[in-house]
């Protein structure tokens, strides 16, 4: 099978994390440039991201939302920011910072690195914990928080193939 398609189909929620194996700084750079050339509305490129290794802040952010426990056993987490200040990019920074955040996830997959998406919006007490606890400049607006780190759990293809779900014109 090609294999960008099998990692698409491969990439799954990881939230349990080997410890003893660090990524790199190279890796984290190689997942920012994946999340970097995600398409953007008109180009936008508004993206903002704040890569969060210190251990005591994985901890503050497991203790502050409740569906991101994980994050304390992650290596590193990456929370996807969107600079929202024209109309266009309140029309469409949820799907640009979305289609980054899935880059993140399969460029992760792709390096044997595990991940999982945690939601930050549209929750207020999420998005104001975030803001607050990592100092977000005025107009940067927090998506989501990918938890990464080396797997501790393995986890394969799924099969989801529904016919029922397309609609064929033909
Ligand atoms: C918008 C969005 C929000 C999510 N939020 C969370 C979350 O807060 N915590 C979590 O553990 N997983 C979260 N997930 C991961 C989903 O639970 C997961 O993708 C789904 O169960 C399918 O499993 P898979 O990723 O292994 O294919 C989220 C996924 C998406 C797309």
């Amino acid at each position: 099978m090609n294999s960008a398609i099998e990692n698409i189909l491969t990439r799954r929620s990881i939230r349990k994390y080997d410890k003893s194996k660090k990524v790199s700084k190279e890796q984290i750079d190689t997942i920012l440039k994946s999340a970097m050339s995600a398409p953007t509305a008109r180009n936008q490129q508004g993206w903002y991201f704040v890569v969060v290794s210190n251990p005591k802040q994985l901890l503050e952010i497991s203790k502050n939302i409740p569906h991101a426990k994980m994050v304390k056993t992650a290596d590193f987490t990456i929370i996807v920011c969107y600079e929202v200040t024209d109309e266009m990019q309140k029309l469409y920074w949820v799907q640009d910072a979305s289609a980054s955040t899935q880059n993140i996830l399969l460029s992760a997959n792709a390096l044997g690195i595990g991940s999982v998406w945690c939601a930050v919006h549209p929750r207020e007490a999420k998005i104001n914990f975030i803001k607050k606890e990592f100092n977000l400049p005025l107009n940067i607006e927090p998506l989501s928080l990918v938890a990464l780190g080396y797997p501790a759990e393995k986890k394969g293809y799924e099969e989801r193939f529904d016919e029922a779900k397309i609609q064929y014109n033909v």
